[in-house]
């Protein structure tokens, strides 16, 4: 990883100060701090001399001592500039630019002669700012009873919103002013095999909002360590949402030790929608990459035994002949197949070579081992121990067999939420994944927590999900964990997190539907944080055409689906459906083989939250560009510029588009393909139906190869 570090210039200004201004590098964002009357830290923020947060408090409430909130002083500030440029391992583009000022604020709070340190910084796409304890003498150990950080809002912002939980984010987005959540909060808390809402007015972050002057706002969280998930509670009177920490089983927030510091409260705004998909801030606010060598860490395509059972169409379990599993005492040997069974090795097979005759890297396969009759809703502990499989499916066969087809299994390790038990089994787990080649694992937490009584995004479920990850990284194994906790940019530290769910993904679509704007409002939210396991590529919309009683519909166009593959990123992309369905359907699965994992640049074309996005980017490492447009509701004709492509240079862009007529409910598999010539003067007005979308392949064309062909 190569790092140009620039230090421009250290001030310190010791004594008091009550107030003090930074700026972003291009000075368009500036945020102010200052202490109140009472010792309250406040900050606010305006970009470009407009206000985005108005002032707003810092601290906390401790359990059993004094407050960490009034009483402080400033006892110096140090002002620094840093700009360099680092590699991902992976990502939207080559290189990324951390590039800000920051001012780190010493306070003392004077009748209890504590320190705390409030670090800001400023880039030229929004704020971040975390608080620090450092080692001293009279703060040791203690427990945050309430972390009181706000973000007061200049009005009644109109806000993309899921219901604040302790448990899921599997929920479709509300898009609604700030005033109107509460009412319709009860409405929006769908069903989830584990749910906690806490507040009418709670909601989850990454929050998207849009002031009514044409401001986008984005308050997330960066570099989560440690520490619980931050919610946001709105005082809906004043439109000022303060943190709303997650609970351990006792109530507590977070069990601290000096020195220590808390993951960064993060602000994204810009008055250019493109520009919040765009940012890197989260990613900037995270350590560079903590694994020395990543040359094991890749970009996958993967097909799975999966869909099938999201559907019902065949099962996870192996037998109908009981409810209950005891591991080790329960006899499969002698338990009669129920026939249904997705796993078997013959059928995995199937899928191997459907992998390997369309150029996919790997294979996931789910309910290979013993467990899945009595899977979760009981509080089981010891549910599943990873390493035994049914009887009708044989590892060592199955690995053989990828291997000689050049294809990867991926693992599935189900924990149904019992984490004890997960982490008793964790090593063995991975020592059997290398043990049969296996370098990629997709873990997943369904159900209530066990130990009972933590919740998945309290301060322990934090830290197991990186514990987790951590030890693959030791075994050089690449992880996509379900259900986890939604990432806050550490992927860039622990690169070999290529995914993650934590979100409403494509399996929704088989459990009664997603909104069929839901894509347009999740690189606005789920993925400022990291990549995301969405599952898309399904061409079969119609769900009882595989399982009779799945009544369920998918809301998306084919074509809609296609460009999932380039507005979703993520360096882990499933082809989600059935083989046989991409039989039917060859001309438009060509650009699910086409299109490429990871990139050299990335440039948003255009970009509405709940209504479309539309991104352009270049293969790594290739001249070949792939564009993608998701779609709302509402029918749209989009037009871009291919200014992006090289100069002089011709390419042949195939165009896969929704027809005219289609739509995601009545006619959702109306697509056109069209072959044409473009460089980089040409315009196109592409329209894209309600909830569909068009994707589009650019390769570089030798002039030979482009005569007769139709220019754009
Ligand atoms: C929920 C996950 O999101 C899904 O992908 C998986 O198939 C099931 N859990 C079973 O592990
Ligand atoms: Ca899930």
């Amino acid at each position: 990883m190569k790092n140009s570090v620039i230090y421009a210039f250290i001030l310190c200004f010791m004594g008091v100060a009550t107030s003090q201004t930074l700026k972003s590098p291009n000075g368009e964002l500036e945020m102010q701090f200052s202490v109140k009357e009472n010792g309250t830290p406040t900050y606010s923020l305006t970009y470009k001399n407009q206000a985005v947060i108005k002032s707003s408090a810092l601290g906390f409430s401790l359990k059993n001592e004094e407050d960490l909130l009034n009483d402080f002083t400033v006892s110096g500030i140090d002002e620094t500039s840093y700009d360099e440029t680092w590699e991902p391992v992976w990502g939207e583009q080559k290189e990324i630019r951390n590039h800000y000022n920051e001012m780190a604020v010493n306070l003392l709070q004077k009748g209890t002669n504590r320190e705390v340190i409030i670090r800001f910084r400023l880039f030229d796409d929004g704020l971040g700012f975390r608080y620090e304890f450092p080692q001293q003498k009279n703060l040791g150990h203690f427990v945050i009873e309430d972390e009181k950080t706000e973000f007061a809002m200049t009005g009644d912002h109109t806000a993309f919103w899921i219901p604040g939980d302790y448990d899921t984010q599997e929920y479709d987005y509300t898009e609604s002013k700030l005033s109107a959540i509460r009412g319709l909060m009860e409405g929006s808390i769908t069903e989830n095999v584990s749910q906690t809402s806490f507040s009418p007015t709670g909601v989850q972050t990454t929050l998207m909002m849009k002031t009514d002057d044409g401001l986008y706002i984005n308050l997330h969280e960066a570099a989560l360590v440690n520490y619980p998930v931050m919610h946001l509670n709105l005082d809906d009177e004043n439109f000022v949402f303060e943190s709303w920490l997650t609970p351990n089983l006792e109530g507590d927030k977070a069990y601290m030790i000096a020195p220590s510091i808390t993951p960064w409260r993060t602000i994204i705004v810009s008055d250019d929608a493109r520009d919040i998909l765009a940012s890197k801030m989260i990613y900037n606010l995270n350590e560079p990459s903590k694994i020395d060598d990543t040359s094991w860490i890749k970009p996958m395509k993967y097909v799975g035994v999966w869909w099938e059972m999201i559907t019902g169409k065949s099962t996870w379990s192996y037998t109908n002949d009981f409810t209950a599993v005891k591991l080790g005492e329960t006899d499969y040997e002698s338990a009669t197949p129920n026939g249904t069974h997705g796993a078997t090795t013959e059928h995995v097979k199937e899928y191997i070579d459907f992998a390997a005759e369309n150029g996919f890297d790997g294979v996931l396969v789910e309910g290979w081992n013993v467990g899945w009759e009595d899977w979760f809703g009981h509080s089981k502990d010891y549910v599943f121990d990873f390493v035994t499989p049914y009887p009708d499916f044989d590892v060592k066969e199955i690995q053989d067999y990828a291997e000689s087809k050049g294809v990867e299994m991926i693992m599935h390790h189900e924990t149904s939420a019992s984490v004890r038990n997960y982490e008793r089994h964790l090593d063995t787990a991975y020592q059997f994944m290398k043990e049969y080649g296996y370098n990629a694992v997709k873990s997943g937490y369904v159900g209530d927590i066990l130990p009972r009584g933590e919740n998945h995004y309290s301060q322990w479920l934090v830290n197991h999900y990186l514990y987790a990850v951590k030890e693959a990284a030791d075994y050089g194994i690449m992880v996509n964990a379900h259900e986890a906790v939604r990432p806050t940019g550490l992927a860039r530290t622990w690169p070999n997190l290529i995914a993650n769910e934590s979100a409403r993904g494509t399996e929704y679509q088989a459990f009664g539907g997603s909104k069929p704007n839901h894509v347009t409002v999740l690189p606005f939210t789920r993925l400022i944080g990291g990549p995301m396991d969405y599952t898309p590529g399904i061409f079969e919309m119609d769900l009882s055409k595989l399982n009779p009683e799945n009544n369920s519909h998918v809301n998306s166009t084919i074509a809609n689906q296609l460009a999932l593959y380039v507005t979703m990123y993520s360096p882990l992309q499933m082809a989600a459906d059935l083989p046989a369905n991409y039989k039917r359907f060859p001309d438009a699965f060509q650009f699910i083989k086409d299109v490429a994992l990871d990139w050299d640049e990335s440039i948003y074309l255009e970009a509405e939250p709940g209504d479309y996005v539309t991104v352009a980017r270049k293969e790594k490492g290739s001249d070949n560009w792939f564009l993608g447009n998701v779609n709302g509701e509402t029918a749209r004709t989009s037009k871009i510029k291919f200014d992006f492509l090289d100069k002089g240079q011709k390419y042949i862009a195939t165009i896969y588009s929704d027809a005219k007529d289609a739509h995601y409910k009545t006619n959702p598999q109306a697509y056109e393909i069209r072959k044409v010539v473009v460089d980089n003067k040409s315009k196109l007005s592409q329209f894209s139906a309600p909830g569909g979308g068009y994707a589009i392949s650019i390769i570089p064309a030798e002039k030979s190869e482009t005569k007769g062909m139709k220019k754009l």
